[in-house]
């Protein structure tokens, strides 16, 4: 109970340490959208990602933001160039899509 308030109170003080998903669907507007579909909007030139948390777990999505090239080696997707705190926000994102 008094740890949990601490970590809101620290939360609170620094908004930058706490991304969520809100924030998340912010970040993929601006970097991912041109190239990704969500629930019928977005560009084609990579594959939908309304259903991809249900396909890929969160460690393959957290490592192809890392390294696209890991998973296809001529892949035209760039390397995320945010924070890893943005990186998990987008993570928390595509997980709470439904
Ligand atoms: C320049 C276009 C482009 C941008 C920008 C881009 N991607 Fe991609 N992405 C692709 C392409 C093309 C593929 C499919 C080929 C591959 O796996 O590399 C892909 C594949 C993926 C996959 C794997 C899907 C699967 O089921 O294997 C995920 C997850 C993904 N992108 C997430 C993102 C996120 C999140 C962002 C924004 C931070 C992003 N991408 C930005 C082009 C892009």
């Amino acid at each position: 109970m008094k740890k949990s308030f601490l970590l809101a109170a620290i939360a609170f003080a620094v908004p930058g340490l706490c991304l969520a998903a809100a924030d998340g669907q912010k970040i993929f507007q601006q970097k991912c959208k041109m190239c990704h579909k969500v629930n019928g909007v977005g560009g084609k030139l990579g594959p939908d990602l309304s259903k991809v948390s249900g396909q890929r777990d969160e460690n393959y999505i957290r490592g192809k933001l890392k390294e696209p090239s890991k998973t296809k080696s001529d892949s035209v997707m760039p390397v995320f160039d945010g924070s890893p705190a943005e990186a998990d926000a987008v993570v928390e994102y595509l997980k709470n899509l439904k």
